[in-house]
């Protein structure tokens, strides 16, 4: 029974509610649009930088360049870790998966904040940029950690996808590779109300803190429906395994009415425009790389999905295209969804901030379909 009182409505999923107002992004899921603050993803993906992107989303507008310089000074000051917190990786289990480190992590950071329970507007956007300059740290330290290498140091000369790099890899990116996971954490940075986002407000609501909301949001991204969906790409690409098992391994997989990670979307039920770019660069990067084998492989999928599921307003995701990227510039793929919530944090902490500033705690109601009126029956009468 999935009837509701006559005055509430019942919306499973709540795909058809309305919960919040945000100036951050516009998203026309019918006709594939997504634009931060009136600017469009394809424009901000080719001639922008995250650093620009975070400063758009949190100003809701364009820095001039004393602005950006400023900005971008303000975070890189704050890239690197207190102490214990490089002590606190060095004790992980190193077979604990990146997601549960980084959610664990940035819980921890709250410890080391002197402004942690401070609710102002000024304090909490010091914490967004902290906890936004500290993230690429954290994912970096924690997979030299359980590699067994020593720790890298933040460059505080470089911007984040450059100094992120840096620190994981122990040696300066290519600017390709840079590029690439610039762009990844442009259009990955905010999407409306998505899961994850949702779950920010829903904790900030309760007049909680930026940390305990960062953190709820790493755990609801981390889910295969959602941030977790680019390492079900690149492990699905890793089952077919060859261009020829494409073709046999999807038709079976949709006969037996599963999903296809990487396709489909709550909200698009057009190309997704985050996709629409990526498909392009991730082109590029393959044959920059001389890897074109996940790209050729990612192409033919998106061909059969097109032929067979189209007509249902199924098309690749923003998560299809990334994992094909990030597996080129030589991530492993569980850091894939630590990529994700490295970037979404300008989301959700612009959220969070923008939830603050016209609370009201969020509350929907379950509508109960158990029994009435059971008699208590004793322990030793069951
Ligand atoms: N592969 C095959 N069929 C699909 C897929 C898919 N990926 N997605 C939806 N369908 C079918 C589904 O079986 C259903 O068919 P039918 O009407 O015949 O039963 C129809 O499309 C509608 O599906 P739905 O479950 O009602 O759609 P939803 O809006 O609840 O689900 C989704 C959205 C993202 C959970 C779903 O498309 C999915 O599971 N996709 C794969 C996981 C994925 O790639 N997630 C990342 C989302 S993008 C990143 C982000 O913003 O978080």
């Amino acid at each position: 029974m999935t009837t509701a009182p006559a005055n509430v409505n019942f919306d499973k999923g709540l795909g058809n509610t309305i919960a919040a107002e945000t100036e951050m992004s516009f998203i026309d899921g019918q006709n594939g649009i997504l634009e931060y603050v009136g600017i469009e993803i394809d424009a901000l993906a080719r001639n922008s930088t995250f650093e620009e992107v975070v400063y758009l989303l949190w100003n809701r507008r364009l820095p001039k360049k004393a602005e950006l310089d400023a900005f971008t000074k303000e975070i890189r000051a704050e890239y690197d870790l207190p102490q214990p917190i490089w002590d606190m990786i060095r004790s992980m289990p190193k077979d604990a998966k990146p997601m549960h480190a980084l959610r664990t992590l940035v819980s921890a950071l709250s410890l080391h904040d002197a402004e942690v329970e401070d609710p102002s507007n000024e304090a909490n956007q010091r914490k967004s940029i902290r906890m936004l300059a500290k993230t690429p740290a954290l994912i970096a330290g924690f997979d030299r950690h359980r590699k067994g290498k020593d720790f890298v140091k933040p460059d505080r000369n470089a911007d984040i996808a450059t100094s992120f790099l840096t620190m994981l890899n122990g040696e300066a990116p290519t600017e390709t590779m840079a590029r690439a996971l610039d762009v990844c954490l442009i259009l990955h940075a905010d999407h409306g109300l998505n899961a994850s986002t949702f779950a920010a407000r829903v904790t900030i609501a309760t007049l909680s803190d930026m940390y305990s909301a960062m953190t709820t949001a790493i755990g609801t991204l981390k889910g295969p429906l959602h941030g977790g969906a680019n390492e079900a790409v690149m492990e699905l690409l890793n089952e077919i395994g060859d261009i020829d098992q494409v073709e046999p391994t999807i038709m079976h997989k949709l006969k037996n009415k599963d999903r296809i990670m990487g396709f489909g979307h709550r909200v698009y039920k057009a190309y997704d425009p985050r996709a629409t770019y990526l498909k392009t660069f991730a082109k590029q990067i393959a044959e920059d790389t001389g890897n074109k084998k996940l790209y050729e492989m990612s192409s033919k999928i998106e061909e059969i999905m097109d032929r067979e599921v189209a007509s249902k307003g199924i098309y690749p995701n923003v998560d299809f295209y990334s994992a094909t990227t990030y597996a080129s510039i030589g991530l492993e793929i569980d850091l894939f969804t630590p990529m994700f919530a490295m970037s979404r944090i300008a989301g959700w902490a612009g959220h969070c901030i923008e939830q603050l500033a016209d609370n009201r705690l969020i509350r929907p109601g379950a509508h109960y379909v158990g029994p009435h009126e059971q008699p208590y029956v004793p322990l030793e009468k069951r």
